[in-house]
């Protein structure tokens, strides 16, 4: 792990498999404190390597009392105790406590689910100026629950049915929830967290976007020697191009970036996101235009599979030509590669004990345009590895990438290859999608509601319906338009628009766009659909 995660005040989560287990790491970072989350599993090493002043063990769908049961390492108690760390288990993470110190925990005889009333019965660090007596309201998760306490814990606030809600023992650091403080629907959740980090752990509140900079210009001037070249494949998303601007910064001009134009881009991308490029980050960016080799591969190709990996390895050939005529110019070849790899990529990639989750490898290779050519053995600069993407937006805003290109929506690497239903090249179809998509995103612009959706488009479809337009019956083509709100693109719902913006859109596109007379709108949420047609 980099310097960046060794700090003396880093909150270390371990996670067991419940789905809020990335919204602890957020909400606690978002309160200026680093926090990082490993496998529950992981070895003492892996822990102690961290040096972590509070440990957070997390929620999972498991009971104590599975054979399969996920626990923290032998020796970690020990640790703990001798090092001065304090601990909070959240639900299974506080039957863990109970279970492994000597308690009891047993099947819940009436499980608790969804929204509880709690009870503050003893005055405790945990809730700060509440009295006993004091009532609110938690989001509860758990079927069982712990029934005796280890010696020396002390209940601290139950739920209206009478179980253990809150936990303590001060004097060994360790503390425990029943429910979960890092959701909305435990509304003075995040006072108790602020509560338990800052009055009872005593940590500082000094995580800076502005020091991650710093960090990691002076992680990569270390690791990139004065004569070192580096790479960079820019792809006009928030990712690449911040990850390149940082890099740009710590090393100038010894890096060299390439922007593909692949001519499955939307309307006027090229000029837009060069324009950025060039002109707002000064970043040093060669442009390709390699359409014509793009679509005359695609060219008859309708199965979406095979498209992609054709658009894969047209981008491996594009990289393996301008790393040739870099290495020509510069007389050496690039040593270095720069990826906007995020934190969640990185947590993804080792799911917690018993998720039922794979490697996630295989679900994003899809999502990974190409990747590099084996041959170019390059050493990786990922230096966005540890933020989430909300902090690489504020990240980008320290760099001066302008605002609406950080709050972009995302595109796909195959762009509207994956948006033409079909044979891409076939017709008009792109440049029809390009004016019909660019006519729905500027509306969604000036309805003010850009920033509300995760991802808006259209979509081409291979068909044509009967209409009539100006006294002509005519046989044109089919839109769809999609919309959906999602928080990482893994589930989504599509969104509602209000009547008045459907009916003036879909006006606006058969007026203007030449070859269109029907648009329908996508009403699926992901289940059962993808966000994308294809
Ligand atoms: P789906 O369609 O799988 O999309 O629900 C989830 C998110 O991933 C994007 N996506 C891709 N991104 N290459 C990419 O770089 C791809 O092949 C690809 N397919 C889907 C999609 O736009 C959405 O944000």
């Amino acid at each position: 792990m980099d310097s960046l995660a060794v700090k003396s005040n880093l909150v270390l989560i371990l996670d067991f498999g419940s789905q809020y287990t990335h919204l602890i790491t957020r909400r606690i970072r978002s309160l200026s404190v680093f926090s990082l989350c490993l496998s529950g599993t992981s070895s003492l090493k892996a822990i102690t390597d961290l040096n972590p002043r509070v440990i957070i063990l997390s929620g999972g769908p498991h009971s104590v009392h599975s054979p399969k049961a996920p626990c923290f390492p032998d020796g970690f108690v020990e640790y703990v105790e001798s090092n001065g760390v304090f601990v909070l288990g959240i639900c299974y993470g506080l039957q863990l406590i109970v279970q492994k110190l000597g308690g009891e925990v047993k099947i819940g005889e009436k499980q608790e689910y969804g929204r509880m009333e709690i009870e503050v019965e003893r005055s405790s660090g945990l809730y700060g100026s509440k009295s006993i007596g004091d009532s609110q309201i938690v989001w509860m998760s758990h079927g069982d629950e712990a029934v005796k306490l280890p010696i020396g814990f002390e209940i601290v606030a139950r739920s209206r049915q009478g179980s253990v809600a809150a936990v303590q023992n001060p004097e060994r650091r360790f503390y425990g929830l029943q429910y979960h403080p890092e959701v909305t629907h435990s509304p003075q959740g995040m006072e108790t967290l602020k509560n338990f980090l800052f009055d009872v752990c005593g940590v500082s509140a000094d995580w800076k976007m502005e020091d991650i900079l710093e960090e990691e210009i002076k992680i990569i001037n270390n690791m990139v020697g004065p004569e070192d070249h580096v790479i960079c494949a820019l792809s006009g998303g928030v990712d690449s191009t911040v990850a390149a601007t940082l890099v740009h910064k710590a090393i100038g001009d010894r890096l060299h970036c390439i922007f593909v134009d692949n001519g499955l881009l939307r309307y006027k991308e090229r000029e837009r996101v060069m324009g950025t490029f060039e002109s707002d980050l000064h970043l040093p960016v060669t442009c390709y235009d390699s359409t014509e080799k793009f679509l005359t591969e695609l060219k008859g190709v309708v199965d979406p599979e095979a498209k992609r990996k054709i658009i894969g390895k047209e981008f491996i050939n594009t990289f393996d030509e301008f790393a040739k005529e870099l290495e020509k110019k510069l007389g050496t070849k690039p040593t270095y590669l720069v990826q906007g790899t995020l934190y969640p990529d990185v947590i993804e990639s080792c799911p917690p004990p018993g998720s039922g989750r794979n490697h996630s490898h295989t679900i994003k290779s899809h999502h990974n345009v190409g990747g590099l050519p084996k041959d170019m053995k390059l050493k990786l600069i990922e230096p966005l590895k540890l933020l989430f993407k909300d902090e690489v937006r504020a990240l980008g805003k320290i760099l001066n990438v302008p605002e609406p290109f950080l709050k972009r929506h995302p595109f796909p690497g195959p762009g509207l290859a994956v948006r033409v239903l079909g044979d891409v090249t076939e017709g008009n179809a792109l440049e029809t999608l390009r004016h019909v998509d660019e006519i729905f995103i500027e509306s969604i612009k000036e309805a003010g509601i850009y920033d509300s959706i995760w991802q808006a488009f259209a979509v081409f479809l291979p068909i044509r319906s009967v209409g009539v337009q100006g006294d002509q019956r005519t046989h044109s083509h089919v839109v769809a338009l999609r919309a959906v709100t999602s928080q990482d693109g893994m589930t989504a719902d599509w969104y509602n628009f209000e009547h008045k913006f459907l009916d003036d859109v879909s006006r606006k596109i058969c007026n203007s766009v030449r070859g269109v007379n029907r648009v329908v709108l996508d009403i699926t949420s992901k289940p059962p659909s993808t966000i994308e047609w294809e």
